[in-house]
């Protein structure tokens, strides 16, 4: 029986190679349009409220904040995940020469927000499912600093620590609660990186309720670009714990305009708004999340499936103290090095898959180079063996089984 499934699985690999007509391009994460889109759109383009003020942008803002469920009831829609990270660090008041904690495993957008306040980043490694690696952190917090008063300072930089921010990779969730007690008492802002985990939950260990990441820390931002669980074709957004920080986002995202008849300003501010044509298909979208999800949660389940007897591969799973939003399916290539991915990711591009690493380690980037790490060895010894797989909401069970078929034949190699 086993051979007869090997069999069929071996046709299908070489029907599907040698016939060009069935070799569809399969994108790594496209966005998809549940078709309540056009009406939205429509609808924003028929009120002539296409800017940045006006109804679509309140009201993205309210379903963000009732689908979350987020403290205060209340969200602030940006121009990007970026300038959301941006918004949340400046607000949090991180300053010049300060320190923020970060995973080195991370999109660089999570690093550059950092420099653009002119902190430096100081970065960690990560666990098994390529979130910051809590233990190295609470080990740093142990030995490598001390406590003055409510801050934390850096002992051999003597830099003061202002911000941690966990990264919510691949829509799996670094545990902010447990992160939250090693910073207890102290000034040092959770600035969590959601962009990736919209609608993942998080279980509470002190009310066993499941929390969606992004609401735990002082503030979480999530990201609406195009490759992301739901779109608004580019865009972000704030919640979080703390009311005071999420008015100054508000704030310093509208220019921070004091007095709008007479344009005073008594800060700094950016023109970080979303459009409102950007928020009606972010609401069109919003309103099909939990089929997102769904969705990306039985693909990678099929993936599982599907790779279980592989040897050599292995599909990267969430704990059972969260239920991850899947947004995208990775595997860990055991024996692989950067040659060996590189090369694989090559084959698969061949055959019309796209697959791509995770993200080169930011504290190998040219721009950080110099900056402190702690035990990056972790992420240093994983990120040649990790391979992104299509995951896109739309992707059909024929598509998994070639795109697993494909990786198991190619990881052998
Ligand atoms: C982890 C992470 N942080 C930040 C961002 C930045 O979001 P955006 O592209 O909306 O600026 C992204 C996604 O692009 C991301 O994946």
């Amino acid at each position: 029986m086993n051979g007869l499934v090997e069999i069929s699985k071996h046709i299908r690999l070489v029907r599907t190679m040698f016939n060009p007509e069935k070799r569809k391009r399969i994108p790594l994460s496209e966005p998809l349009l549940y078709g309540n889109e056009k009406e939205w759109v429509l609808r924003c383009l028929e009120s002539n409220w296409v800017s940045s003020s006006g109804p679509f942008v309140e009201q993205f803002e309210d379903e963000i904040a009732q689908s979350v469920n987020a403290p205060h009831k209340k969200s602030v829609v940006t121009a990007s995940g970026t300038a959301a990270l941006h918004l949340a660090l400046l607000t949090a008041g991180v300053k010049p020469g300060e320190l923020v904690l970060v995973p080195t495993l991370t999109f660089i957008a999570t690093v550059n927000a950092i420099n653009y306040v002119g902190a430096e980043p100081l970065f960690f490694g990560s666990d098994s499912r390529l979130c910051m690696d809590l233990n190295s952190l609470e080990e740093f917090l142990q030995n490598e600093c001390r406590k003055e008063g409510a801050h934390f300072v850096h002992k051999s930089s003597s830099r003061r620590i202002s911000a941690v921010m966990p990264v919510h990779v691949l829509g799996f969730t670094v545990d902010v609660f447990r992160l939250r007690s090693l910073f207890t008492d102290s000034s040092v802002a959770i600035l969590e990186d959601a962009a990736e985990s919209m609608g993942s939950l998080v279980k509470s260990p002190i009310t066993n309720d499941w929390v969606t990441s992004g609401t735990i820390g002082d503030l979480g931002c999530y990201s609406f670009n195009g490759n992301k669980i739901i779109t608004s074709g580019g865009g972000g957004s704030i919640v979080g714990n703390n009311q005071e920080w999420l008015k100054r986002c508000k704030y310093l995202a509208n220019q921070a305009k004091d007095d709008a008849l007479f344009f005073e300003h008594h800060s700094v501010g950016y023109n970080y708004r979303m459009t409102s044509l950007e928020a009606a298909l972010g609401i069109a979208q919003l309103k099909n999340l939990s089929t997102s999800i769904e969705r990306r949660t039985r693909i990678h389940l099929q993936y599982r499936n599907h790779l279980k007897n592989a040897d050599n591969v292995e599909v990267i799973e969430g704990l059972s103290t969260e239920q991850p939003n899947y947004w995208l399916t990775a595997v860990r290539i055991k024996n692989w090095n950067l040659d060996q991915l590189r090369s694989g990711i090559f084959k698969l591009q061949e055959l019309g898959i796209e697959a791509r690493p995770v993200w080169t380690l930011n504290h190998t980037q040219a721009p950080y180079r110099k900056c402190a790490t702690f035990k990056p060895q972790s992420s240093e010894a994983d990120y040649p063996k990790i391979l992104c797989i299509p995951s896109s909401s739309n992707l059909t069970e024929e598509e998994v089984g070639f795109v697993a078929d494909n990786v198991v034949r190619i990881a052998a190699h």
